[in-house]
């Protein structure tokens, strides 16, 4: 092994790579998600794993991790051959996985968590407040300090469970750092705490693979790249100085269009109030917020993680202990105590939990789409036949290019970004009016994305009041009408389309006032 490293031009050792994957398949019935690829990392890198959704990214990993055999192919860690049969086996040679889903056991605290599984490693329990402290010493290293060890994993917003989903794999310290999409649930400011952390892991020599849609942050804190298409290599190229532009276009293959909605589209002035808040409050999550969504509107709600803009969506939706305040449909006012009565008044929520409250990962893909979230309105009757249901189904696997062998594909056999795009439609193909989306496009790559932008506007288009709460500002400045910024719990200011700027958004976002704009 070792006399193939030397080169004999220049009789030095180099050194070999921290890890090389040659020649890797995979196939599942009916798919090929791997085609003979070779990926190869370095101690001392970010390299980013790129490509649509449905192109093989997470695969990759999973062979990596141990979670499932390649077909073909060899793995080489420090220029020595490896198998890797099991995800244990994968973190004892070093390698260390955040998993696209995530992982947590609810119901155990956030320090049990950390340390699952290693508790009683040499024979002795370690006692649970020492759990709690080096718990603790992981996230403060993080930059988390808000994080309460204690608290069950559940109950965490779903930012925090990331971050302890990666302190958990960090306290492993591993030479090789997998992270399959861990900024999808994440917004600017951790985001940047976590760049801060993987450029350190990065100067101590760790070999970092960074899987993520957003192509800003991979251009900016990536040094190479790997994409995959359809399950091959397209290439692998050195990021400095490539724009996101261009990485989009290697990626998919061709040019891709501006997806945001374009400023000749007329803006619903007079149109009938769908939805009127007022005085809305939410336990101490969400203090006195009112406004009104117009028939053909689309409102943007953002902020920073926890400023209360995803518990005021959910007390729309009736699944907000403890709201107060009025909500008046078509200007009569309403109960929504429950996510049946808010179907009932013709509003839908996509929510940020999807795995607890949006898929059933074991039913086919058209049963997702056309059974109720949450199963509270099948007697709803939306579908009246099933030539009708299936046309449907068709179409938005076709519009929204589902990656699926057919509409009778179990949901857990989806990448990602396809299950994702299941849970959309899910909302997208009902005829409700009031169609609220907490990030609807997180892990969706860029050129579905255009595809989704379109059907809302579309939606709009056709009267439907549609709010989209997100944390990515493009997202919010392409598509909205105006736009809500929570600060804290409490509305700080609503900006119409043509007045918003990113700038004033960020102070705002930041700083709760509107400073600077
Ligand atoms: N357990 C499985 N059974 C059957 N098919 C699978 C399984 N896991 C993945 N696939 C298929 O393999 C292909 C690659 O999926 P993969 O999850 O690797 O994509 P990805 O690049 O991670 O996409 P995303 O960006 O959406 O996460 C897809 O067609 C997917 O449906
Ligand atoms: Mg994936």
């Amino acid at each position: 092994m070792h006399g193939k490293t030397r080169v004999a031009s220049n009789q030095s050792l180099t050194v070999p790579p921290a890890l090389e994957m040659r020649g890797i398949s995979k196939r599942f019935p009916g798919v090929v998600a791997l085609d003979r690829v070779d990926f190869s990392v370095r101690g001392g890198e970010i390299h980013s794993l790129i490509g649509q959704n449905g192109a093989g990214k997470s695969t990759l990993m999973n062979i990596l991790s141990g979670v499932y055999p390649p077909d073909e192919g060899q793995i080489l860690i420090d220029g020595k051959a490896v198998t890797i049969g099991h995800p244990r086996e994968a973190l004892r040679r070093g390698i260390g996985t955040v998993y696209q889903e995530l992982s947590l056991l609810p119901n155990l605290s956030v320090a049990d968590n950390i340390f699952l599984g290693r508790e009683a490693g040499n024979g002795f329990v370690i006692d649970e407040r020492v759990i709690v402290d080096r718990a603790r010493a992981v996230l403060d290293l993080l930059g988390e300090t808000a994080i309460d060890v204690t608290a069950r994993a559940r109950n965490l917003p779903l930012a925090q469970q990331q971050i302890v989903e990666i302190a958990k794999v960090l306290s492993h310290e591993p030479r090789i750092l997998i992270l399959d999409e861990p900024t999808a649930p994440l917004a600017a400011e951790e985001t940047r705490r976590l760049f801060a952390i993987l450029h350190e892991l990065k100067t101590r020599g760790l070999a970092i693979i960074f899987i993520s849609h957003r192509f800003q942050e991979i251009v900016a804190h990536c040094d190479r790249g790997t994409i995959l298409r359809n399950g091959r290599l397209v290439l692998t190229l050195p990021l400095a100085g490539v724009t996101e532009e261009e990485l989009a276009e290697r990626m998919i293959g061709q040019q891709v269009e501006g997806c945001y909605r374009t400023e000749d589209q007329t803006r619903p002035d007079s149109a009938e109030v769908l939805l009127e808040v007022n005085g809305l409050s939410v336990g101490d999550r969400v203090h006195d917020v009112s406004f009104a969504l117009r028939r053909g509107e689309i409102i943007g709600v953002t902020g920073l993680l926890g400023a209360g803009q995803n518990e005021l969506a959910r007390a729309l939706f009736g699944i907000a202990p403890k709201a107060a305040g009025t909500i008046r449909r078509r200007g009569r006012e309403v109960r929504i105590g429950s996510p049946a009565e808010a179907i009932d008044q013709g509003i839908c929520l996509l929510t940020e939990h999807r795995k607890q409250e949006g898929l059933f990962p074991d039913l086919s893909v058209k049963e997702n789409m056309t059974l109720p979230s949450l199963g509270v309105f099948r007697r709803g009757g939306v579908f009246l036949d099933n030539g009708r249901e299936r046309d449907a189904v068709r179409r938005f696997i076709d519009a929204l290019h589902i990656v699926v062998r057919s509409a009778g594909s179990r949901v857990r056999t989806l990448s990602g970004g396809n299950q994702q795009k299941v849970i959309l439609a899910r909302w997208l193909m009902r005829d409700l009016e009031v169609l609220i989306f907490i990030e609807p496009t997180r892990g969706i790559d860029v050129g579905a994305k255009a595809e989704i932008y379109g059907d809302l506007v579309r939606l709009a288009g056709e009267g439907k009041g549609i709010i989209v709460v997100s944390t990515e500002l493009p997202e919010i400045l392409g598509l909205s009408d105006r736009i809500l910024v929570m600060h804290g719990g409490r509305l700080a200011r609503v900006v119409e389309r043509e007045a918003a700027t990113e700038e004033g958004l960020l102070a705002t976002i930041q700083g709760g006032h509107a400073d600077g704009v």
